[in-house]
């Protein structure tokens, strides 16, 4: 399958949300990683017919989506960033009902239930009401129902948000297992989770693309621009407020150790390292970082 978007448009009045934005995608993860009001969400919306675009078209193997009618809707599987639930149904009535909703078929229904309650680490809990259910386990549920009817298309608005490390893990390979011969698309702004769960990554900002490809790939433009130094405190404090820092660690001898982005080398004894994806995501966000913090003080 293909999925092709191309120049797509949304506007909320004179705010653009999506920006003439155009991709492709085949099988497999696809990482949406972007920071707040970059335009995933409303991206995600658009991919999945909830609205429509200002200007622009998505089409699946070449035929436009929004010709497809049911053909289309019978493919997606979506779980909205903040997914509602009906508080006094029980997490199996829960899915049984969205069964319905999908035209899942009632001797499907209950079995395929079950397995994505069971993959989802929510077996023990099939018969508790919803109410009584933790962010985490909510997130699990909408997870679950996202992926009721096998599509082909899963779009995840967040989907790790809430998880504790155990839950990331299963979630991870789930979504690994469930990727082969499917598209899934998921946003996030943890950059750990998507440097894990992706295999391309695209990075998103003010409703554009800016970068798309795998972590080796995006992150190539940080070679030699990443350095390590270890100094006293006082001093790695100093050069913190000069520098673009995505990491200080305090070292047990009274050091830190700073982790600094720069084109030059920022000080004598400063070493070049690997960058990551966390590198790249602060150089293209710095900016932004540094007004949120002047408006904060
Ligand atoms: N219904 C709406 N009406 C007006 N503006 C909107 C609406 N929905 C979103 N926006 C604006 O569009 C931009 C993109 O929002 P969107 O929710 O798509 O971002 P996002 O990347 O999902 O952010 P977050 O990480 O916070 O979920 C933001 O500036 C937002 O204020
Ligand atoms: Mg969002």
């Amino acid at each position: 399958m293909k999925l092709q978007i191309h120049n797509l448009t949304k506007k909320y009045g004179t705010k653009t949300a999506v920006d003439h934005m155009s991709f492709t995608v085949e099988n497999g993860v696809y990482g949406l990683l972007g920071a707040n009001g970059a335009g995933k969400t409303t991206l995600m919306r658009l991919i999945c017919g909830i609205q429509r675009p200002t200007a622009g078209k998505i089409t699946l193997d070449g035929q436009e989506v929004s010709g497809m009618g049911e053909e289309y809707c019978a493919l997606l599987g979506y779980l909205p960033q903040n997914c509602a639930f009906y508080p006094d149904f029980t997490a199996l009535d829960f899915l049984l009902y969205v069964c319905a909703l999908k035209g899942i078929e009632a001797k499907n229904a209950g079995k395929r239930s079950r397995l994505l309650l069971r993959e989802v680490g929510l077996e023990k809990e099939q018969k508790q009401k919803i109410k009584t259910f933790s962010g985490g386990m909510k997130q699990r549920l909408g997870i679950a129902q996202a992926m009721l009817n096998n599509p082909g298309i899963l779009i995840l608005d967040e989907p790790t948000a809430g998880l504790d490390p155990r839950e990331r893990i299963r979630f991870r390979n789930l979504i690994s297992a469930f990727s082969k011969n499917r598209i899934v698309i998921l946003s996030t702004h943890i950059v750990s989770d998507i440097e894990f769960i992706a295999g391309e990554i695209m990075m998103m900002k003010n409703g554009r693309l800016l970068k798309t490809g795998c972590t080796g790939e995006i992150t190539a433009e940080m070679l030699g621009k990443v350095w390590e130094c270890t100094l006293p405190t006082v001093q790695a404090e100093k050069l913190a407020v000069k520098y673009p820092v995505s990491n200080m660690r305090n070292t047990e001898d009274g050091n830190t150790v700073l982790r600094i982005i720069s084109p030059q080398k920022p000080l004598d004894g400063a070493k070049t390292v690997q960058p990551n994806l966390e590198d790249l995501y602060l150089n293209y966000f710095k900016e932004e970082k540094r007004d949120e913090t002047a408006f904060e003080i």
